[in-house]
């Protein structure tokens, strides 16, 4: 499965924060916004992955993350030259995937949880279609949304409906087969322009091939898109890494978690930032690394 972090658009909402900087490169605590979708993609598993930006912010991206080989990771990146909606990215992604299947992860979404990496790579392992994972909001005209019937099976899917129809939103990590690429080619842009992610994933439903996993209690979820919700995000990250002692999306453990570095490059990337706490954390899970 190849991986794709689309982190391009213009942050309007964001102003003045994002006027003269990339949104998913502002702080969510302690680590740019951009790790936290990162490492979704790193806990499925997944460790080819394209990121996707606009032209200015592609060139301080690859200055963050590299080529991520001290990840264990071969990371490449593609320019969106305009925000011309999310299924974009499967059209400009679409040499990358080559025919695989693929996760496409917006680069302002962070999801934590106890099981949601277990639950990740469940999803990832009886992928048939394509698998979104829906959350409860308190303002579904926001978002793109699921109504599900008794049995759990979707019914519609809707993009920031006016008439919301239930309060699941389709939080912004899509699990797609091999066919992706060829349905966002079919697709129309919406009235705004934009190639609507939501109609990808209707093409599915219309095939009978969408499957819905609700995030569920215990699972945190937020899209940083406005003021509120990143301070929101950064204080939780805040939280439960103080008081519940437990790291999010620090890149370099979940690498060594997931077996693509080993404990001597967990130290060696600790140690050049050992005057942060950051760093001082990865020295020490690499000496006691269970
Ligand atoms: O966060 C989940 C929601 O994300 C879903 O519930 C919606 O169905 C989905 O459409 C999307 O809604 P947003 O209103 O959050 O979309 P927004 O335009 O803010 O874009 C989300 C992220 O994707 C943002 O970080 C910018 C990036 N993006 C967006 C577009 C349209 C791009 O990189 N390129 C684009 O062309």
């Amino acid at each position: 499965m190849k991986g794709i972090v689309l982190a391009g658009g213009s942050g309007t909402r964001l102003f003045p924060l994002t006027s003269a900087m990339s949104k998913q490169l502002l702080p969510v605590y302690n680590k740019p916004m951009v790790y936290y979708p990162l490492s979704v993609l790193m806990l499925a598993g997944i460790r080819d992955i394209l990121l996707i930006s606009a032209p200015d912010a592609v060139p301080v991206m690859r200055s963050l993350l590299g080529d991520g080989s001290r990840l264990g990771l071969n990371l490449s990146y593609a320019v969106q030259e305009e925000p011309r909606g999310i299924a974009e990215a499967l059209l400009i992604g679409a040499d990358h995937i080559d025919g695989d299947a693929s996760a496409l992860v917006l680069g302002d979404n962070v999801f934590h949880g106890t099981g949601f990496p277990e639950l990740l790579r469940r999803s990832r392992d009886r992928l048939d279609g394509c698998v979104l994972f829906g959350s409860p909001v308190p303002d579904p005209e926001r978002y793109g949304i699921a109504e599900v019937d008794s049995t759990g099976r979707v019914v519609s899917l809707e993009e920031k409906p006016r008439q919301p129809r239930s309060h699941t939103a389709i939080t912004g990590l899509y699990l797609y087969d091999h066919e992706a690429v060829d349905i966002a080619r079919g697709i129309t842009p919406s009235p705004r322009g934009e190639l609507e992610i939501t109609d990808v994933n209707l093409e599915y439903l219309r095939r009978g091939r969408v499957t819905l996993t609700e995030l569920g209690r215990g699972s945190a979820w937020f899209d940083c898109g406005t003021h509120d919700s990143l301070l929101a995000a950064g204080q939780y990250v805040q939280y439960v890494e103080q008081y519940e002692g437990e790291s999010v999306a620090c890149l370099e453990e979940v690498a060594l978690r997931m077996g693509f570095i080993d404990v001597d490059a967990c130290h060696r990337l600790g140690a050049g930032m050992r005057q942060s706490t950051y760093g001082r954390h990865l020295t020490r899970i690499a000496r006691t690394p269970d």
